[in-house]
């Protein structure tokens, strides 16, 4: 049998998503005030192995990861792919089926989403993605539990996007339509989404809105999200961030969103650009709830792929 890859949110689908969802909450809450090292009671991923592969720069990514097989009772090894022999010219499918037989999970952030679909071809273990040049599903799980933590339920929700259409956007797309809510995008011509991402959404039955105008995107949204305006290997430039410009969440961005509206985004920040310090360093933040969450959504993501859900 396959083994279950997860590298995008539809390769798990809605229900499991929301079951991943249940199982996160409930084993933070199980947890708290713990010792952050201490693998929970059942320690479900006793005796596994993730191994990571990093082909660029991560601090969320690597520590939550290593952090969610501790608390599952497992262990973590990291790479970096220029100290692999993948870094000078091992194929990917030799390295897929060299660590299938040496470990039980395969993590890895890569540039080309090509890549991680080949070393998935070639693995006989899941492999997870901690980011691609197209997507970043790990992230959009995290960012889901932090909504569910603050009471907002996902069918129906209204969510407001700023900024560069990428890979982020495109997993909290894909979850729109897979929980049903509502995404409306304010940002720039030429910087739109990935055409696919919103057609399949849509299909799915979340509401996908594009539009240049920012104020029009934050109306009425009950969580505002930005990120970077350039992301790592993106070639961007000064033309892309004077684009950029009038999406900055800013304090008066965020006065026409809902009363109360959360202010959401994946790190790092590039304060004073996408978003300014009185935004993200608000009571409406909650960035910091976020990158914790990557830890307890990550090991529900482990525990699917491995069939534990
Ligand atoms: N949000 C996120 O993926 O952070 P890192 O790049 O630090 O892993
Ligand atoms: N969009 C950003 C996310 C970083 C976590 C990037 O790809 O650089």
């Amino acid at each position: 049998m396959m083994a279950r890859h997860f590298l995008n949110l539809t390769d798990a689908g809605g229900d499991a998503v929301a079951a991943m969802l249940n199982d996160a909450l409930a084993r933070k809450q199980a947890r708290a005030a713990w010792p952050k090292g201490r693998p929970d009671a059942d320690a479900p991923l006793a005796g596994r192995v993730l191994a990571m592969i990093f082909e660029k720069n991560s601090t969320r990514t690597r520590v939550s990861f290593d952090m969610a097989m501790r608390q599952l009772g497992g262990s973590a090894i990291v790479m970096e792919s220029g100290s692999m022999q993948l870094g000078r010219g091992e194929t990917v499918a030799d390295t897929a089926r060299v660590l299938s037989r040496m470990v039980d999970a395969i993590m890895i952030r890569t540039d080309d989403h090509a890549k991680i679909e080949e070393l998935a071809h070639y693995a006989t273990v899941p492999v997870i993605n901690g980011l691609t040049d197209q997507s970043h599903p790990c992230q959009i799980m995290a960012d889901l539990l932090t909504v569910i933590e603050r009471g907002l339920p996902l069918p129906g929700l209204q969510m407001a996007w700023l900024g560069d259409g990428n890979n982020v956007l495109h997993s909290l797309i894909e979850a729109a339509g897979l929980m049903k809510f509502t995404i409306r995008v304010g940002g720039p011509q030429g910087y739109e989404p990935d055409a696919g991402f919103v057609a399949r959404a849509r299909a799915a039955g979340g509401e996908v809105v594009l539009t240049n105008d920012a104020q029009e995107a934050v109306r009425g949204a009950q969580v505002v999200v930005t990120d970077c305006w350039v992301s790592m290997g993106q070639a961007g430039g000064e033309a892309q961030v004077a684009a950029m410009q009038p999406y900055q969440v800013n304090a008066a961005l965020m006065a026409g969103a809902a009363p109360g509206a959360l202010f959401m985004h994946c790190l790092p920040a590039h304060r004073g650009e996408e978003v300014t310090d009185a935004v993200i360093d608000s009571a409406a933040s909650v960035v910091w709830d976020e990158a914790e969450n990557r830890i307890h959504a990550q090991k529900s993501v482990l525990r699917w792929a491995l069939e534990q859900l």
